[in-house]
């Protein structure tokens, strides 16, 4: 079910993975991709805007969603998703902004950000291809190691892990959100194929117990174990402990 594919390196990586999201876009058009942040996904990016300036793939038509926002980060605030996404990414290819979509982290109030998130990426009919990373404690969205699986869209306290392995983006430490609006597992698990990237030996543990470990909350993404149609694309490194 869970098929892995080996990348060189990070640019191998990139190419394999926006390899893959551009097949989509040029099968299907009007495309819904759940999109990730974080760097990993920033090299696979850069090819598709490569790709798009050179007339190889077209995204006029092509929705989006992505996994997750800090709350309390407005739009324009560069540290927010929402600002990385234009930054790597919108800005630079021929998509529509009002097809993009993000957690509105600068709602305060939690309950109807996410519940109207979870409207917005249901009316969508959940994406064809969820592009994920996964964090060092094998978290994906925001979706931290808990004793459940969450469902829907809802507020998480950031683990001090993730604050501190997010801190390298932000000046200080103290200026990392403590709370983040993510996807639920739930949500992720209703897109049709999920493509993973990942790279460097920091996630060589997630990334072995994402695919080999028990399926368990204690490791989140090892519920894609259950999904029907996972691909995995990580270089030697993050693969270091499969073999
Ligand atoms: C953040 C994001 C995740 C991402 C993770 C790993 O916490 N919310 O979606 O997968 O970081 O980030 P990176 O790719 O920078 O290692």
């Amino acid at each position: 079910m869970l098929k892995i594919v080996s990348a060189r390196d990070y640019d191998d990586m990139s190419r394999k993975a926006a390899n893959i999201i551009s097949a989509q876009v040029i099968l299907k058009p009007d495309t819904v991709l759940g999109l990730a942040t974080g760097s990993t996904p920033i090299g696979a990016y850069r090819q598709l805007i490569d790709w798009y300036k050179k007339g190889d793939v077209d995204f006029s038509q092509v929705r989006t969603y992505n996994l997750d926002e800090y709350r309390g980060l407005g739009h324009d605030d560069p540290q927010s998703y929402h600002y990385f996404m234009r930054d790597n990414f919108f800005d630079h290819i021929n998509i529509d902004l009002n097809n993009t979509h993000v957690p509105d982290g600068a709602n305060p109030d939690a309950e109807a950000a996410c519940a109207e998130y979870d409207k917005m990426v249901a009316d969508a009919g959940y994406p064809d291809l969820q592009l994920l990373g996964i964090g060092n404690n094998g978290h994906i969205g925001f979706n931290e190691p808990d004793d459940h699986f969450s469902k829907g869209t809802h507020c998480v306290d950031l683990t001090e892990s993730t604050i501190k392995a997010n801190s390298r983006l932000f000046e200080r430490e103290e200026d990392v959100p403590r709370q983040a609006y993510t996807m639920g597992v739930q949500t992720i698990m209703y897109a049709r194929m999920i493509l993973v990237v990942a790279n460097g030996a920091a996630k060589a543990q997630a990334v072995h117990d994402m695919c080999f470990g028990p399926v368990t909350p204690q490791c989140p993404a090892s519920i894609l174990q259950l999904h029907p149609n996972v691909v995995l694309v990580a270089d030697k490194e993050a693969l270091s402990l499969c073999e």
